[in-house]
C-alpha cells in the first residue's frame, strides 16, 4: 500500500485559508527520482504567497503543494539514480539537469523547474523529485540555514558579482536589507570587498542589517534616504544599488543615491513593480539598470565554498511547524517578522519558536 504523509494542500487559489494540512499519498519515485524527507522549507513572498493568491502567472496545477528550495534527507532512491545515497543531506533546488541537449549546449535547461511551483514542493513531510535537483549539503549545516542560504545567497551573488561586477572598495546600497535577498546581498557584498549601506523600513530591521556587517543603516520610512546616503558617501552616492522591491517612492529616493557610472540591479517587484525613472540622471550619470532572475550552478558553488571558509548567517525570524503554514503566510504577508519564516515538518508545537 502506498504510504501517506502530512502536507499542506491547496485545492484552489486564494487567501491563507486555502492552505489545508492533511494526509496525501507519498509520490512513488520514478527510476531517476529520489524521495527526500523534508527538514525545512522557507516561506517566500512571490513563489509562495503570490502563487497561493493567484498562481502568479506560472504553470501551477491544482491541487498543489507549495514550497521552493526545501532541504532534508534522501530516504528512497529510484532504480537508476547514481551519485546520491540513502541518508544523504540535500537541498532541493531548481537547477540544471546537466543531461538534456540545452544543458549540453550551455543553454537554459529544458527540464528545469521549481519544485513548489510547476510540481509539488516542500510544504510536506516528503518530496519526490528528480535526483539532479538535489545538491548535497554539509553535515554541519542546519536544514533551516541551508534552505534560506541557498534560496537567496546564490541569487545575491549573481546580482552583485556577475551582473553588477562589484569590485573591492565599491559602495553598495541594499534595500529591504533585512529581507531574504537583501540580507543575502549584504553578506555577499561584504565578501566581495564592498562596503554596504543598508536600507530597511523599521529600526529593528536596520539593526539586524548592521549586525550582519553593513557599515551604516538607514530607515527609509522615517529618514530621507537620498540625503543620508549623500552624507555617508561625501556627496558621491553609491556605486551599486540592490533594489528588489519596485515601490515607486522608494525607487525614486534610491535612484537619486546612485553615483556616476553606477549600476542598479533588481530581481524583485513585490512593492508594485512600476516605478518612475529619472531619465536625466540615468544618462547624465551613465547609470545602467539590470534586471536578473535566478542564479547559475556556479553561484551555488560559490556560496557553498564561501560557507565552508566562513559560515553565512542568514536571518531566520521564526521556525514553525508545517501545520502552521496559514499563520506563517499571514506573518509574512503582514511583514510582521524580521528574517525569514521557515516551516519544519518535524515540529509539532502549538506555538512558533521565534
Ligand atoms: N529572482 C530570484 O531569483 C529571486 C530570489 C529570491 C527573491 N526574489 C525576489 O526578491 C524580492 C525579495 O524577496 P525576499 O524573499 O527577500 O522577501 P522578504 O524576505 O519578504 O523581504 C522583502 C523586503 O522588502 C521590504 N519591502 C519594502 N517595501 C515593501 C512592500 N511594499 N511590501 C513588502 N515588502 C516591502 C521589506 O522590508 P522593509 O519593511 O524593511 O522595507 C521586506 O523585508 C521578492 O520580490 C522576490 O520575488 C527573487
Ligand atoms: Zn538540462
Amino acid at each position: 500500500m502506498q504510504r501517506e504523509m502530512k502536507a499542506i494542500i491547496m485545492d484552489r487559489f486564494g487567501p491563507s485559508s486555502v492552505l489545508e494540512y492533511r494526509s496525501v499519498p507519498i509520490e512513488l519515485p520514478s527510476p531517476d527520482e529520489v524521495v527526500v524527507e523534508v527538514g525545512a522549507v522557507s516561506v517566500n513572498r512571490t513563489l509562495d504567497i503570490s502563487v497561493r493568491n493567484n498562481g502568479d502567472g506560472r504553470a501551477v496545477k491544482l491541487p498543489h503543494v507549495l514550497g521552493v528550495g526545501p532541504s532534508g534527507v534522501i530516504v528512497e532512491l529510484g532504480a537508476s539514480v547514481r551519485g546520491h545515497e540513502l541518508g544523504e543531506r540535500v537541498a532541493v533546488l531548481a537547477t540544471r539537469c546537466g543531461q538534456c541537449n540545452a544543458c549540453l549546449l550551455g543553454r537554459r535547461c529544458e527540464r528545469q523547474f521549481h519544485p513548489g511551483v510547476e510540481r509539488w514542493g516542500g510544504y510536506a513531510e516528503y518530496i519526490t523529485v528528480p535526483s539532479w535537483t538535489c545538491r548535497q549539503i554539509p553535515d554541519d549545516l542546519a536544514f533551516a540555514t541551508a534552505t534560506v542560504m541557498l534560496r537567496h545567497d546564490p541569487t545575491a551573488h549573481h546580482l552583485l558579482e556577475t551582473v553588477a561586477g562589484v569590485s573591492p572598495g565599491e559602495r553598495v546600497l541594499v534595500l529591504g536589507a533585512a529581507g531574504g535577498l537583501g540580507s543575502g546581498a549584504i553578506e555577499v557584498a561584504l565578501r566581495l570587498g564592498a562596503t554596504v549601506i543598508a536600507g530597511a523600513g523599521a529600526d529593528e530591521r536596520v539593526a539586524a542589517a548592521i549586525a550582519l556587517g553593513a557599515g551604516a543603516g538607514i530607515n527609509y520610512r522615517s529618514e530621507d534616504l537620498a540625503r543620508r546616503v549623500m552624507e555617508l558617501t561625501d556627496g558621491r552616492g553609491v556605486d551599486v544599488l540592490v533594489e528588489n522591491i519596485g515601490e515607486p517612492s522608494l525607487w525614486s529616493a534610491a535612484f537619486a543615491c546612485v553615483a556616476r557610472e553606477g549600476r542598479v540591479v533588481t530581481a524583485g517587484a513585490h512593492g508594485g513593480g512600476t516605478v518612475p525613472l529619472d531619465v536625466r540622471r540615468l544618462y547624465q550619470y551613465r547609470i545602467s539598470i539590470h534586471g536578473s532572475n535566478g542564479r547559475t550552478d556556479d553561484d551555488i558553488d560559490w556560496v557553498l565554498t564561501q560557507h565552508q571558509i566562513r559560515p553565512f548567517s542568514p536571518l531566520i525570524g521564526a521556525i514553525m511547524p508545517l501545520a502552521q503554514a496559514r499563520l506563517a503566510h499571514d506573518l509574512v504577508e503582514r511583514n510582521a517578522i524580521t528574517g525569514k519564516v521557515v516551516l519544519d515538518p518535524h515540529l509539532h508545537l502549538a506555538t512558533p519558536t521565534i
